[in-house]
């Protein structure tokens, strides 16, 4: 098999590498003048299982654009097999009709990869997991719980830990964090008038005194996060500290987080964390590069996926 990988996150590709002991793909992936991607794969791929790593993260439409030019270039290059590694698969959140004449934003997407010519898809933490049927091609979607678990247990004293989802559609998540820990689980009832705005308006559970892990898929302005601890803190919360997926962290997210009340947001790579990520007091990443390159090792040999999760 062989690993390729587009510009989106070219250092959570080689941790990657790394784990499979296997170099990456050669491949040039450049701009032409007028911003045209254009793709050359530089090595022969005839008859090969080829993995794509690309997040369809910050710039979406260019690292979404590289990955559709990459599978084209490999199927026109005979591989047997492409399957497209998206650790943060963007536009998730336009999975259903929010009013009418909307888009389903996540389904285009979803058609765009498949017509490419992608096989299979490998990706993590969707927003919600129905967007796997979006695809009509194999779609297995990884979760970072079992790497989030394990790093609260190495940080946290877990007799005081509450975990919290910061809304009602975080539930079933928070649920397998509060399993693995062993732990109560609290709920953050939050109410989003306009889209950007969030509302928080009620703590369902005694956080009084308690160590709480906020858990979620995504941050993105941070709103959602900093109301939450907010309520939590309100409500007598010794501490809050936030174990997310996908750090989106657009516009003034981090600057919003390193001047808020929480003790800690911990993220994954499955976005390349930006310099003001990195030397944020308060915002440490995880690495799922072990998680993600297991789940290709596994593909690659036809070995169960699912079991990674028991
Ligand atoms: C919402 O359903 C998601 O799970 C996240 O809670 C949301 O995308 C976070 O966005 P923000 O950080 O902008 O509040």
């Amino acid at each position: 098999m062989k690993l390729f990988a587009g510009n989106s996150n070219r250092s959570l590709a080689g941790h990657i590498c790394n784990y499979l002991d296997t170099p990456l793909g050669k491949a040039n992936v450049r701009r032409f003048a007028d911003q045209e991607i254009f793709i050359e794969i530089l090595e022969n791929v005839r008859g090969e299982d080829c993995f794509i790593l690309q997040s369809t993260s910050y710039p979406a439409n260019d690292h979404l654009m590289e990955l559709l030019i990459m599978i084209d270039a490999l199927r026109r290059a005979s591989a047997r097999r492409i399957t497209a590694v998206l650790p943060y698969f963007g536009y998730a959140r336009q999975d259903r009709k929010p009013g009418p004449r909307t888009p389903i934003s996540a389904k285009v997407v979803a058609n765009l990869i498949t017509t490419a010519g992608a096989d299979r898809i490998l990706t993590l933490d969707l927003h919600a997991a129905q967007i796997q049927g979006f695809f009509d091609i194999p779609t297995d979607n990884l979760f970072a719980v079992p790497v989030l678990a394990r790093d609260v247990k190495e940080n946290y004293a877990l007799e005081n830990v509450m975990v919290v989802s910061p809304d009602v559609g975080g539930v079933v998540r928070a649920r397998a964090l509060a399993k693995r820990l062993d732990s109560m689980l609290a709920i953050v009832d939050k109410r989003r008038d306009r889209p950007g705005e969030s509302e928080v308006m009620n703590v369902i559970g005694d956080v009084e005194g308690k160590d709480c892990v906020l858990i979620d898929d995504i941050i993105d302005s941070g709103g959602t996060l900093c109301n939450a601890a907010e309520a939590l803190l309100n409500k007598g919360a010794t501490s809050v500290t936030a174990y997310i997926t996908h750090g989106v962290l657009s516009g003034g997210a981090v600057s919003r987080i390193t001047s808020s009340k929480l003790k800690e947001l911990v993220i994954t790579d499955s976005i390349e964390p930006t310099s003001a990520v990195e030397t944020a007091h308060n915002i440490r990443v995880v690495s799922v590069a072990e998680l993600v390159g297991e789940a290709i090792q596994r593909t690659a040999l036809e070995k169960s996926v699912s079991s990674l999760f028991d």
